[in-house]
């Protein structure tokens, strides 16, 4: 089969490689229909995953058919269409249990293991391992576009953001970072029933993008981003403040407009520590929350799809055939140029 495989840092190719088969009674093969490519893969290609290494497949979003099932599997068989999440539970153990697939103990304490610890999904076949406690079925009626950002971003911007937020009706929010995950905060934010959203960015056309998906107000990233966040929450500040880009000067705004009482929910991945103002804060009263996306509100957002509530395919902005993944991530590393937020790979 074909696959995108990681050659070491800054190299990727379209390869012909061996298919999958079967390795434990709990796998099953999937082929791949329809995939994306995420900003961790462009920091795997960078060599900022050392744990990813020479010859990985890379990719951890996709959507498609069961064609081979193991011996232990018997809620899934041939033929069924299903949601492959970037992250891996095996539904037993303490961390799965409680919710937390993000920390499976069974696939090694990281549950993100496709195109990291085992080979991914951007390629026409996959082995899928717990696939019975991992994977969804794509409702019937809906296109594998309308699910497939339901694997990585929508969960995270959900999970990580605005449930770690404690996001309820009413509710005033800003999202810094309007990127893919900063715009599911948006999108599943609106659903959660925040009546005003300051979307926050660099970036004009995330900041279109960022209205499209629900956002009441907007603000360019700046020095006087704090003082317009003021103006518009009449100088109280935001009841929860969702960082969604990963850098010390977002977190730090955060912790700056966040009301007395309210909560910072840190989504971002952060290379580099950030200085924490407790001289500042420890009056405040607030929470302050982290995470990494487990997908347990996965089932939740696909009913939320199936019944035209969640928009998920917005997203996609870029549309290539699978074959032509090399020229997709050009694009999408140079997502600024070509205003794409998330590509969509069909098979
Ligand atoms: N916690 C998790 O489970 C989890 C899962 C997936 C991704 N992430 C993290 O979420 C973050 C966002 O991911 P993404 O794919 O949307 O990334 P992205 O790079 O596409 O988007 C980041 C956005 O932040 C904006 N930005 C940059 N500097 C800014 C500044 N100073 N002020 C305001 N905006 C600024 C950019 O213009 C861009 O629109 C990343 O750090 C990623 O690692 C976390
Ligand atoms: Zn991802
Ligand atoms: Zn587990």
């Amino acid at each position: 089969m074909k696959a995108l495989v990681f050659g070491g840092p800054g190299q990727r190719s379209w390869d012909n490689v061996d298919d999958p088969g079967i390795g434990e009674p709990t796998d099953v093969i999937v082929k791949v229909e329809t995939t994306t490519i995420c900003g961790t893969d462009l920091h795997i290609l960078k060599g900022d995953v050392p744990a990813v290494t020479e010859g990985r497949i890379l990719g951890h979003e996709a959507v498609g058919t069961v064609v081979e099932t193991g011996a232990a599997v018997s809620s899934l068989k041939k033929g069924d269409r299903v949601l492959v999440p970037a992250i891996t539970s095996c539904g037993r153990c303490g961390p799965c249990k409680a919710g937390m697939a993000a920390h499976c103990e069974a696939v090694g304490g990281i549950g993100w293991i496709f195109g990291h610890l085992i080979d991914g999904v951007q390629a026409e076949y996959a082995r899928v391992p717990y696939a019975e406690t991992s994977v969804h079925a794509v409702p019937e009626g809906i296109a594998d576009e309308q699910v497939l950002f339901l694997a990585d971003i929508l969960p995270t911007g959900y999970e990580i953001g605005v449930q770690n937020g404690g996001v309820g009706p009413g509710d005033t929010v800003a999202v810094v970072g309007a990127g893919p995950v900063g715009l599911a905060a948006i999108m599943t934010g609106a659903i959660a029933g925040a009546s005003r959203i300051i979307a926050v960015d660099l970036a004009e056309s995330r900041l279109r993008h960022a209205e499209a998906c629900g956002a009441t107000h907007t603000v360019v990233a700046g020095d006087d981003a704090e003082e317009r966040i003021a103006q518009i929450t009449g100088g109280e500040g935001v009841d929860v403040a969702i960082e969604a880009v990963g850098i010390p000067a977002t977190f730090d705004l955060c912790t700056r407009i966040v009301k007395a009482g309210g909560t910072v929910a840190n989504v971002g991945g952060h290379g580099a520590p950030t200085t924490l103002h407790l001289e500042e804060l420890w009056i405040k009263n607030i929470t302050i929350t982290t995470g990494l996306v487990s997908g347990s509100t996965v089932p939740t957002l696909l009913q939320l799809v199936r019944d035209g509530r969640i928009e998920a395919e917005k997203l996609g902005t870029h549309r290539f055939p699978l074959d032509d993944i090399m020229e997709a991530y050009d694009v999408f590393a140079a997502a600024d140029e070509n205003d794409a937020l998330k590509v969509v790979l069909t098979a």
